[in-house]
């Protein structure tokens, strides 16, 4: 007689959480090599062939910085290149990353304004063209976003953010982090009037953390003259500029992420094309939204983001009470070899650890089987823990699925 098996997680597992991503076959055999040479030869090809690739990606024609860093590395070269202590900047909280941007603004010194938007709004543009109209001396430098802020879920529209700051008249820069979203949903730097833009390897990227990058324009540039808080290593003239390879990283370069990196762009760029990818981002995106509608029409889970027009394409944050959220992804790691982002920053008096919530990755190297398997494991410990459920959630995917074909 079959014994029934003590768990069904073997083989390979999932990681589903907000970033860092699942890091692609490809991607990883391209990193496995002996160290190269940093002086000379492929290295320097690579560096300079990621630079425009990089800028596709972003949708910009100006200038990108790159950093050995994280996310935070990123924050705090952007500010650095563009503050002198004393600076007002006003942070549009839309969930905890905002919040994390403007600490490290005010440990550079910067007086820090905040806007604040909730957990579950996209900053909204006519506060943001009030609060501009309201600083008559111009006091305020830059306007911090954050396109998707990945606590949360939700997506900002950069371009009505800059449409707000225009119809106010006002000459602070537009400087957005878009970590989480980058490379999942849409972007237009340039076109949307993004001054200033922070991003990461770790997630759409589709590369291990390790590697930060600061995208700016001119108007940023012109702020650089003014800035004080601009240090050495942080500084993007030299990295934008360099006089000799070495200053693209002001020391050593991070060798194996860039080849890493550069595979992941001709993934990205060269094969697939931003606007697939984005078409892809938004088609799971929808498969997941279906999912979770029809389980929540008899059940807690909702999204947090009502509004599907503010919902990022790259991570859904998921409520359904605690102690359930922190249940079902104990229960999917061990049974079902998939590992789901924890909640961040969404607990309250009843849950101060935040376990009724949960969040799904979806960006980066993910595809419709990926959904639906992780899906269908949700559903499996639906079932198995007893949490109510509406029916018809994994149909309901794989008709938004079937129909973008
Ligand atoms: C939107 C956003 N900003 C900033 C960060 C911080 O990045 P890191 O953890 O790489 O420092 C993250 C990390 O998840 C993020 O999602």
């Amino acid at each position: 007689m079959l014994k029934a098996p003590q768990s069904l997680a073997q083989g390979r597992h999932y990681l589903a959480i907000p970033g860092p991503s699942v890091v692609p076959d490809r991607v990883l055999q391209a990193m496995h090599r002996p160290a190269p040479n940093i002086y000379t030869g492929e290295l320097v090809e690579i560096v300079e062939s990621i630079v425009p690739d990089l800028k596709a990606v972003a949708r910009t024609r100006q200038e990108v910085a790159m950093y050995i860093a994280n996310g935070h590395g990123a924050w705090e070269a952007a500010l650095s290149n563009v503050l002198s202590p004393g600076d007002r900047v006003l942070v549009l909280a839309t969930g905890r990353f905002g919040h994390g941007w403007g600490d490290i603004a005010a440990r550079l010194g910067a007086e820090v304004e905040r806007l604040e938007f909730g957990n579950a709004a996209p900053a909204d543009p006519d506060v943001l063209e009030s609060a501009l109209r309201a600083d008559t001396d111009r006091r305020i430098k830059a306007v911090l976003a954050v396109q998707v802020d990945t606590s949360t879920s939700v997506r900002s529209d950069l371009a009505a953010l800059r449409a707000a700051m225009d119809a106010a008249d006002h000459p602070a820069l537009l400087m957005s982090d878009c970590i989480a979203c980058l490379a999942c949903d849409r972007l237009e730097m340039d076109a949307w009037g993004v001054d200033v833009m922070v991003t990461g390897s770790q997630k759409g990227l589709m590369t291990p953390p390790g590697m930060a990058f600061v995208f700016f324009n001119d108007r940023a540039e012109a702020a650089r003259d003014r800035a004080a808080c601009a240090t050495s290593y942080w500084d993007w003239r030299p990295r934008t500029r360099p006089d000799g390879f070495y200053q693209y990283f002001f020391g050593t370069a991070p060798t194996h992420h860039l080849y890493g990196l550069r595979e992941a762009l001709d993934m990205l760029v060269g094969e697939e094309g931003m606007e697939a990818v984005w078409a892809r981002h938004a088609a799971l995106a929808r498969a997941i939204w279906a999912a979770v509608d029809a389980w929540g029409a008899a059940g807690p889970m909702r999204p947090n983001i009502a509004d599907p027009t503010y919902r990022s394409h790259a991570v859904t944050t998921i409520l359904m009470g605690a102690p359930d959220g922190k249940r079902l992804q104990d229960w999917v790691s061990a049974q079902a070899g998939l590992t789901l982002g924890i909640g961040l920053g969404m607990g309250d008096a009843t849950d101060p650890n935040s376990e009724g919530v949960f969040r799904i990755g979806h960006m980066g190297h993910v595809n419709a089987q990926m959904v639906m398997g992780m899906l269908g494991s949700i559903e499996a410990a639906l079932v198995a823990l007893e949490i109510p459920h509406g029916p018809g959630a994994l149909s309901a995917a794989a008709t938004v699925l079937a129909r973008q074909g």
